[in-house]
């Protein structure tokens, strides 16, 4: 990901994700050194990740997929890819996860992840939505 690809990468989250993250979130996330990785299909992105690295342990910041090319894979792709990435400095890899959030609950099951906790009403209700738990996930990064 560069500060270019910050627009389409930003369309994309605000179309795809219930709880967007916006341009800035994006441009501190690149100017902090985090893992910031865009998968491109046919020369157009079609989504995108974020990891921060600290202390050896990487934690998955931000996952998202075009509606459009949602279930295709790419989104299994991206986690892979950013797994190899961070396994260069990193050990451990944490990630929250809404409770409700099946498909990305599955998914990162698939890739590896195991849940090994929860934050209860973690994320706080809004005006749209009751508050939830948050599912804490690892995968243990030291085999790749
Ligand atoms: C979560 C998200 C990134 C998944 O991306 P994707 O490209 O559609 O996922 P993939 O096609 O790579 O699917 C990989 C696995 O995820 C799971 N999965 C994907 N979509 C699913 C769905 N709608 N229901 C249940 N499981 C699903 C499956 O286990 C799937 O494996 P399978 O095809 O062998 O069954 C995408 O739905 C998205 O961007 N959602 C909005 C933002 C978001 O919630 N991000 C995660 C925040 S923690």
């Amino acid at each position: 990901m560069t500060q270019q690809d910050i627009h389409a990468v930003s369309q994309i989250e605000s179309a795809a994700s219930q709880h967007p993250w916006n341009e800035k979130h994006y441009i501190d996330s690149l100017n902090s050194g985090h893992i910031c990785q865009v998968a491109e299909l046919d020369g157009s992105i079609v989504g995108q990740g974020v990891v921060m690295t600290v202390a050896g342990e990487a934690s998955l910041l931000i996952l998202t997929v075009d509606k459009e090319h949602q279930g295709k894979g790419h989104g299994y792709a991206i986690v892979e890819h950013l797994s190899e990435l961070a396994s260069q400095t990193c050990d451990t890899f944490f990630l929250e996860v809404r409770e409700s959030n099946n498909a990305a609950f599955n998914l990162y099951l698939n890739a590896g992840f195991s849940e090994v906790g929860r934050r209860a009403n973690y994320y706080p209700a809004t005006r749209h939505s009751a508050s939830e738990d948050a599912i804490i996930m690892i995968m243990d990064l030291s085999f790749n």
